[in-house]
C-alpha cells in the first residue's frame, strides 16, 4: 500500500517569458511558495482533499489526468497548497513534479507527463521547479545554475487576478505571430544577457515589460498598475505567461535598495 509524501516549489521567472519559446535564454528561480502532496492507497475511490489555496473543477480534472499518467492506484490525495493557482507561478509543472515524486517517478519520466499536460512549453518551468534552484535557461541546453548578483528581498509579489485565457493558448497565439514579434521576443532575450552581466534589474525590468506589453499578453489594468509603480521610482513585470483579458497573473515589483 502506498503512503507517500513529496513536494515541488513553484517558480519566477525574471527574465525570458515567451522568448524561451524560441530559443532566446531565460532566467527563473523557485519560489519560497510550495504544494505539498501526500498520497494514501485505499479502496475508497479517488477523492482530492485541498488545504490552503484550493483548486476548482478544472484543477480537480488536471490532476485526476496526472495520477492516471502516473499510474496511480485508488486512493486519497491531500494537497497542501501555497501556490496561486494559474498566475504565472508555475503551479500546473508543481503539480506534475510534485505527483511524479509522490509516484518514485525519474526526470525523464516526469518531463514526459509535463509535455503531455501543458504542451507547447519551453521546458524552463519544468527545470527550475526540478532542480529547485536558480537557472539560466535555454531550449536545448542543459541549465545553468546561476547566482544572482541582487537582492530578491527587494521584490514583492502583487496579484492581479487570473488571465482567461490558458498559458499553451497564449504560446500558440504568439507563435502564430512570431514574424511580427521577432523585435520584442529579442529584446526579452537581450534583457537576460544584461540581468547576467549585472546590469540594474530596475532598468531591465522596465524594457523587460515593454516588451511583454508589445507580445499583447499584460492587460490593460496591469499596465496601468506598473505605470503607477514606475512613476513611483520602481519596477515591475508579468512573472508568466499573462493573459490577454481578466487578470496578469502575479506581477513581481522591485524597489532599489
Ligand atoms: O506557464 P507560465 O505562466 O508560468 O509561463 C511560462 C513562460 C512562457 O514562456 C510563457 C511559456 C514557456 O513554457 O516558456
Amino acid at each position: 500500500m502506498i503512503n507517500s509524501t513529496a513536494s515541488a516549489c513553484g517558480k519566477i521567472i525574471l527574465s525570458g517569458e515567451y522568448a524561451v519559446v524560441f530559443g532566446y535564454p531565460g532566467i527563473a528561480v523557485p519560489s519560497p511558495l510550495r504544494v505539498n502532496m501526500t498520497f494514501e492507497e485505499n479502496d475508497r475511490g479517488s477523492e482530492i482533499i485541498w488545504n490552503g489555496i484550493t483548486g476548482n473543477d478544472h484543477w480537480n480534472t488536471y490532476i485526476r489526468k496526472i495520477c492516471e499518467l502516473v499510474g496511480a492506484p485508488k486512493g486519497s490525495l491531500t494537497i497542501e497548497n501555497d501556490l496561486p493557482l494559474g498566475k504565472g507561478m508555475g503551479a500546473s509543472t508543481a503539480m506534475v513534479v510534485a505527483l511524479a515524486r509522490v509516484f518514485g517517478l525519474d526526470r525523464a519520466q516526469a518531463l514526459a507527463i509535463e509535455h503531455q499536460m501543458n504542451p507547447g512549453h519551453s521546458g524552463i518551468d519544468f527545470a527550475v521547479i526540478w532542480e529547485e534552484k536558480s537557472l539560466l535557461y535555454k531550449k536545448g541546453e542543459e541549465p545553468e545554475p546561476i547566482h544572482l548578483s541582487f537582492d530578491l528581498q527587494n521584490t514583492t509579489l502583487i496579484d492581479t487576478g487570473a488571465p482567461n485565457e490558458t498559458t499553451t493558448e497564449l504560446v500558440a497565439w504568439v507563435k502564430e505571430r512570431k514574424e511580427e514579434l521577432v523585435d520584442a521576443l529579442e529584446t526579452i532575450g537581450t534583457c537576460t544577457e544584461r540581468i547576467i552581466r549585472g546590469e540594474d534589474l530596475k532598468r531591465v525590468m522596465r524594457d523587460h515589460h515593454r516588451a511583454q506589453v508589445a507580445l499583447g499578453v499584460v492587460p490593460k489594468e496591469v499596465q496601468s498598475l506598473i505605470e503607477e509603480i514606475e512613476k513611483k521610482g520602481g519596477a515591475a513585470k508579468v512573472i508568466g505567461a499573462g493573459g490577454r483579458t481578466g487578470g496578469g497573473g502575479m506581477v513581481l515589483t522591485y524597489r532599489a535598495a
